[in-house]
């Protein structure tokens, strides 16, 4: 299809707190990349965002710090709005949900879904606080998760082992506003029926989109749809969010997931009057950018409204990412362990465009990735600064001692092969980035980007123009080989900008500003020409792109995601508003020096350096699934949750235990065992077990709930 409109939205973040670096790599980040890239197709764009503002997490917080939820709202809005701001991301607006137009917008879409017959009304008994007078959210009641035995599971989901919950399954269930056991109360709900849209959604979904969603889009989507769609309440008793538009509906307001993705709709309007051109023509392209948490509602949920509301246009892709975890630990905002980006442009003012680069180098697009600080300034000094500023600063320090400081002339009837091969690959460094970034593999672009500024410093090296200075004799002919080498390597420069600009556009600019040429220049269409910077046209002088990042930069971020964990899992954890999570502290190279003059006196075995035992990837997992292996006395089939994925392992303690008794118990898990088949099951490591005086086998756990996957050392 040609399209004529480009419709960008990335995921309304809930203004319940700032955004955090692993906001930025899921989502933000590569649609500022795409939206930029369009922008310099001269396509036809319009990026939308906002601040999700209704919903549960906004009233839990405004609860736990006693004040309300617009406080909260105005309060974060605030500050994710700067902080997007800040790292360039472009958007053409960044709404709120509780905007007057966005509660039209969203009201007018209930209200015609409602005339058309499309709800169900249901009434159902749910769970009510007495003391408080008001009914429970899922996500008010806490309880013991009958899956892994934690105490503070939520209603809709355990999250320290992952299960989907529904408040139903809860042991002793209690309400999170007042630790009063809840009454089962009858309300009435307003349901979607997705089961009615099931066989289009196949249709659509299976047949349709299979070849071009990411893998891990379509299979969430497949599996969603092979177990069968349900309808879903969309909307709750709630006091906060957008009034249900229905006389009979006091104290009901729309379900947050119902309201939230119409907000891409009511930013556009606030946006443009010419909203509609964009939402309802056929020839626009609707790109939802998103993190994997939100797959099922941006690719079955919201295209489902918007088919039985009716014309509206449906999302051509949605590419969404994984989760970037932190130091090898999942993000956690009630552990405090994460990077907020608020924070960092405090800590690395003027260095947007090196974290942009380590995001996108290191995007979690295919799966979750990992972000260390260590990580970060190597790339940024090894690569980014390395590579691209190292060949930057050298064409512009080179052209001005060798060239009087004005772009020489290229000399066409003299190039060598060398110089022809550097062309072509200019040209190609275009049509391999453009595939890239039309295709949503930003990774890949950018590293074709840094793979031509590769290229530049290998020819500069070859060439070495520096070296033919130094023979007078030969001033002629090597001067022109010195203009033809510092022509290209000038041209590719500014290639290199306008490759650049979608990921780092604020180093893209710095380039325009040296080269003196106008941002005009950015256009995509330039890319791949060799006649962008004029014979004889003096540039500004040479100035590092890039600064490097210190180990004393890099051993402050560390001390500080360790200090805030530290000070977040002392605070005592409020449990009337929220579950406390795992609070173990994180090990991160706490390597002991061994002590050298004190005799080591080893027990049963013969002694092993420091090396040796690092050599052993011991972790913590929870026992989710425990059953006997046919025909083997002694074996159990364990599944564990090991943080990042399920595990099996095959353990000899039948003897000792039953399955059933062991269904939530965290163990030590030997993670790094070489994989073996025990009665034709391949066990994936071993638990560590302690054998007493007695014969009696004993787990060794972890004293505290610890988070499933953490490295024990
Ligand atoms: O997961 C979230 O942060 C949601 N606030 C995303 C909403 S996206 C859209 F539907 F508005
Ligand atoms: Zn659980």
């Amino acid at each position: 299809m040609d399209y004529k409109r480009y419709l960008i939205t990335a995921a309304l973040p809930y203004a319940n707190g700032p955004v955090h670096i692993g906001h930025l790599a899921g989502c933000y980040l590569p649609a500022d990349i795409y939206t930029r890239y369009q922008r310099a197709q001269k396509r036809d764009v319009k990026f939308v965002c906002g601040s999700d503002e209704h919903g549960v997490p906004i009233t839990i917080r405004a609860m736990k710090e006693g004040i309300t939820p617009q406080d909260v709202v105005d309060k974060y809005h605030a500050i994710i709005k700067d902080s997007f701001k800040e790292m360039g991301i472009s958007f053409d607006i960044y709404s709120r949900t509780s905007n007057k137009i966005h509660h039209e917008t969203s009201q007018a879409f209930f209200t015609k879904l409602f005339n058309d017959g499309v709800f169900e009304e249901r009434e159902s008994e749910q769970y009510y606080d007495e003391s408080k007078d008001i009914f429970l959210a899922d996500r008010y009641i806490v309880g013991t998760c009958p899956i892994c035995g934690n105490e503070n599971a939520y209603g809709d989901q355990c999250e320290k082992c992952g299960s989907s919950l529904s408040p139903e399954q809860l042991l002793n269930p209690r309400s999170a506003l007042s630790s009063a056991v809840p009454v089962k109360k009858r309300t009435k709900h307003w349901y979607f029926p997705l089961d009615k849209y099931e066989e289009w959604l196949k249709e659509w979904i299976v047949v349709g989109k299979k070849d071009e969603w990411k893998a891990n889009v379509y299979g969430q989507c497949k599996s969603w749809l092979d177990s069968g769609l349900q309808p879903r309440a969309m909307t709750r008793d709630s006091t906060w969010g957008v009034p249900v538009p229905l006389p009979d509906a006091k104290g009901k307001v729309l379900y947050v997931w119902f309201d939230a993705p119409i907000g891409y709709i009511s930013a556009t309007k606030e946006l443009t009057n010419q909203w509609s051109d964009y939402w309802c023509r056929e020839d626009t392209k609707l790109v939802h950018f998103i993190g994997k948490d939100n797959i099922v509602f941006h690719c079955i949920i919201f295209p489902a409204m918007l088919k039985a509301h009716g014309g509206f246009v449906l999302p051509d892709n949605v590419p969404a990412n994984e989760f970037l975890n932190i130091e090898g630990e999942k993000v956690s905002t009630s552990r405090n362990w994460a990077v907020w980006v608020d924070e960092y442009l405090k800590d690395f003012p003027g260095q947007q465009d090196a974290l942009r680069y380590v995001l996108c180098a290191n995007a979690p697009e295919s799966k979750d990735n990992d972000f260390t600080w260590k990580d970060f300034q190597d790339r940024v000094n090894n690569e980014l600064s390395a590579i691209l500023g190292n060949f930057e600063n050298r064409a512009f320090v080179l052209m001005h001692k060798l060239c009087k400081g004005r772009v020489p002339p290229l000399h066409s009837d003299a190039l060598n092969d060398a110089d022809k091969t550097l062309i072509q690959e200019i040209k190609n460094a275009r049509v391999k980035t453009e595939t890239c970034l039309e295709n949503y593999k930003f990774r890949d672009g950018l590293f074709e980007v840094i793979d031509l500024a590769r290229k530049g410093n290998k020819y500069l090296q070859d060439n070495a123009p520096w070296s033919l200075a130094k023979t007078p004799e030969l001033q002629i002919e090597n001067q022109k080989r010195i203009d033809i080498c510092m022509h290209l390597c000038l041209q590719l420069t500014a290639n290199l900008a306008i490759l650049l600009n979608p990921f780092l556009p604020f180093t893209a600019n710095k380039m325009c500003k040296k080269m003196k040429v106008v941002e005009r220049m950015l256009d995509w269409e330039n890319a791949g020409r060799i006649d962008l910077l004029k014979t004889n046209y003096p540039l500004l002088a040479p100035s590092l792109l890039f600064r490097k990042i210190e180990d004393a930069e890099v051993a402050a971020q560390v001390e500080k995601l360790r200090n805030n964990l530290k000070q977040a899992t002392s605070t005592k954890m409020d449990t009337s508003t929220k579950a406390p999570e795992n609070t173990a502290p994180v090990t991160i190279g706490t390597t002991t020096e061994p002590i050298a003059d004190q005799p080591v006196i080893p027990i049963g075995k013969p002694v092993i350096t420091i090396d040796d035992f690092m050599k052993i990837d011991l972790r913590v997992g929870t026992i989710l699934k425990a059953e006997k292996v046919e025909k083997a006395d002694k074996l159990i089939r364990l599944e564990l949750d090991m943080g990042t994925e399920i595990r099996t392992v095959v353990s000899g303690i039948a003897l000792h235990f039953k399955p059933e008794d062991i269904i939530g118990k965290q163990v030590t898990v030997v993670a790094n065992l070489a994989p073996r088949k025990m009665k034709g099951i391949e066990s994936n490591g071993m638990i560590l077990m302690a054998q007493n005086g007695d014969g009696r086998l004993i787990f060794v756990s972890p004293l505290e709930t610890a988070d499933n996957g953490i490295e024990v050392r």
